[in-house]
């Protein structure tokens, strides 16, 4: 397919995630390459909705290590159980903070982050890859984007072997 995303404008953060799912869909099926995959997936949400900061964190041993990403320089490694990724992976589940400041042992990256959402990729049963996207507005994180980005995830589910 062609690589330029098709974007309308003026329309619900709903709507968008409609339109930009089945293009996702068409990016990652004929790629094999989990890397690529990855970091188009996160430059189509920054395209979309210019979040500050979309990425993904490889479960590596005991640490999360940090993946393909759109935004400004992160913390590299992440305990299990730390800051919203290790808890989301730990849990194994995905994990909204409507105000960083309110989460205990929250890691900021950016002094610009406000809130957060947090989505893990299982692959069975286990978590392998984390999804983290980072907003510079307070509570922007509801369960639309929830929904949402769990379609993504399983896009992603599907494609790791
Ligand atoms: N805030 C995250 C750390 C990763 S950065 O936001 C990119 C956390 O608390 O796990």
């Amino acid at each position: 397919m062609a690589e330029d995303l098709k974007l309308s404008r003026g329309i619900s953060r709903e709507e968008t995630y409609k339109e930009i799912i089945p293009q996702i869909n068409a990016l990652v099926v004929g790629e094999t390459d989990l890397i690529a995959n990855l970091a188009n997936i996160t430059a189509v949400l920054k395209e979309a909705f210019g979040f500050l900061w979309i990425g993904f964190y490889f479960v590596k041993g005991k640490e999360l290590v940090l993946g393909p990403f759109q935004g400004s320089v992160a913390c590299t490694r992440i305990q299990k159980g730390r800051g919203v990724c290790g808890l989301a992976w730990l849990e194994k589940k995905a994990i909204v903070v409507a105000d960083v400041e309110q989460f205990p042992g929250h890691i900021a990256c950016s002094s610009q982050s406000k809130s957060e959402i947090v989505v893990p990729v299982l692959k069975n049963d286990e978590v392998h890859l984390i999804l983290d996207i980072d907003s510079d507005q307070l509570d922007d994180f509801s369960e639309i984007d929830d929904k949402y980005l769990k379609e993504i995830i399983r896009i992603v589910e599907q494609v790791i072997a």
